[in-house]
């Protein structure tokens, strides 16, 4: 009956997968529509932790799970999380669309080669390196494998060996780097994958079409709105669509009315190249990192972290229509003396809105607006329980914003999380 989207409001990491999962309970459905695996999402049950990179969040509680068309996929990394999740029990409905693009040994080494060659010229995207932009780029070129060629042994060696042959030509001439594995080794590999993932395909968009008229279909964004490539920060993004409104041609349904469900972390981050202008290269900066243990799930590395900030957010709603926030690690912030907001951008000493370019938004010096400190208490079973200095630090961002929080998690766990049922969303 309904569709719910959830959609990363800053660079990525908001807590996506927690709240994914939260609503997964009442969902039917739960569809990935674009990235692959560069996303990291982190859900906790109990003791157990689960890092999902392309299936949906929706596994852990055993719901049918889709991968759409808008998504690339790497089949190696999606066989070893199957593993991995039936080894831990988990029972696996999966359905992977026929249109999705594959991502191959030589998509992962073109982003290798071009991320040094980019550094010796111009700054690094500081990509994730899991063959994303080469694999969209291939999309976009007409030279892309998609699952369906995948699973036809003929058609697959001929587009392999296209592919093949052309990026050797280019890593080797251009970039002085040995392409490996060898073609014999790739095809026998991905013939063997190719095997293993056939019994998956199903036609997503269609039955997306149908379950969202009398199901509840969750879509699972992955990266965050200022990674979009379109209007994120370019070119310091990824590449694809991460915005509300790619769902439609990511998933191949027409437009319809969606809750939009916008994650915000109650302060930012961001792993990787590009502006970010309320950043703590400092003490503070170090202690927030510690605090919410801010390294990437899908590299390892440490995000940059940095205060809230609503002039991106203002223009992440405008972007994607956000008709609730969900607010996580509220807990990280706790203990501070005081914490601080950007509430707008000046440049060349005048106020602007946010810019358009990544070289404004670089000159860009937010103006901050300091909030007194709060300690979270040990119980918390409603809102009221939440410090008062905290409800005004979400009071001020609901209003700001002018979009009700309706979740605001205070801990990894399921449990550490308060409803706040100002609308229906389900
Ligand atoms: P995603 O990519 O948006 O799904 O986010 P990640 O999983 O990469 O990063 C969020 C991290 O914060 C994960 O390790 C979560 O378990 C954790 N997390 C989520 N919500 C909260 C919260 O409210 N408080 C704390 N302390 N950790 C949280
Ligand atoms: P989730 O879904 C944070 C960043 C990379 C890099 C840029 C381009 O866990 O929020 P790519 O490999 O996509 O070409 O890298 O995007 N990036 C993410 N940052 N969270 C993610 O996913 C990200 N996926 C990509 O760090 O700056
Ligand atoms: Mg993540």
């Amino acid at each position: 009956m309904a569709g719910i989207v959830i959609i990363g409001s800053q660079w990525g990491d908001e807590g996506k997968g927690k709240i994914t999962d939260l609503l997964t309970k009442e969902a039917d459905t739960v569809v990935r529509f674009q990235g692959g695996n560069n996303a990291g999402h982190t859900i906790v049950v109990g003791d157990e932790v689960f890092k999902l990179h392309l299936i949906p969040s929706g596994v852990i509680y055993e719901k049918k799970c889709m991968i759409s068309s808008g998504v690339v996929l790497d089949p190696r990394v999606l066989i070893q999380e199957i593993q991995q999740l039936e080894a831990s029990g988990k029972k696996i409905d999966l359905v992977i669309d026929p249109l999705t693009h594959i991502i191959l040994p030589y998509h992962n080494v073109l982003d290798g080669a071009q991320e040094s060659y980019r550094s010796k010229s111009t700054k690094k995207i500081g990509t994730t390196k899991r063959g994303i932009g080469p694999c969209y780029a291939d999309k976009v070129s007409r030279t892309g494998i998609r699952f369906i060629d995948l699973l036809n042994p003929k058609r697959f060696e001929e587009l392999l060996t296209f592919n093949y042959t052309l990026k050797s030509a280019i890593l080797t001439q251009v970039y002085q780097q040995e392409l490996t594995p060898s073609l014999a080794e790739t095809l026998e590999t991905y013939n063997q994958l190719a095997d293993q993932l056939r019994p998956y395909l199903g036609d997503v968009s269609g039955m997306v079409h149908k379950d969202v008229k009398d199901k509840t279909v969750l879509f699972e964004g992955a990266q965050g709105t200022f990674l979009d490539i379109s209007y994120g920060n370019y070119p310091y993004v990824t590449s694809s669509n991460t915005i509300s409104g790619g769902i439609f041609v990511n998933v191949g349904i027409p437009p319809m009315s969606l809750k939009v469900i916008g994650v915000v972390k109650a302060y930012t981050t961001r792993v990787g190249g590009g502006p970010f202008p309320t950043e703590l290269e400092n003490e503070m900066g170090e202690q927030i990192r510690q605090n919410g243990q801010e390294f990437g799930t899908t590299t390892g590395r440490p995000r940059r972290c940095g205060w809230l900030d609503l002039v991106m957010l203002k223009y992440a709603h405008r972007l994607n229509g956000f008709t609730e926030l969900a607010l996580t690690k509220l807990d990280v912030l706790s203990g501070l003396e005081s914490l601080e907001v950007a509430v707008a951008y000046e440049l060349d000493g005048k106020r602007v809105d946010f810019p358009l370019t990544a070289e404004q938004l670089e000159k860009c010096t937010p103006v901050l607006k300091t909030f007194e400190g709060f300690e979270m208490a040990q119980e918390i079973s409603t809102y009221d329980d939440l410090p008062e200095k905290a409800q005004t630090y979400l009071q001020f961002i609901e209003n700001y914003l002018e979009v009700p929080i309706g979740w605001v998690s205070y801990g990894p766990k399921r449990s550490e999380t308060l409803r706040i049922e100002k609308v229906s969303v389900a």
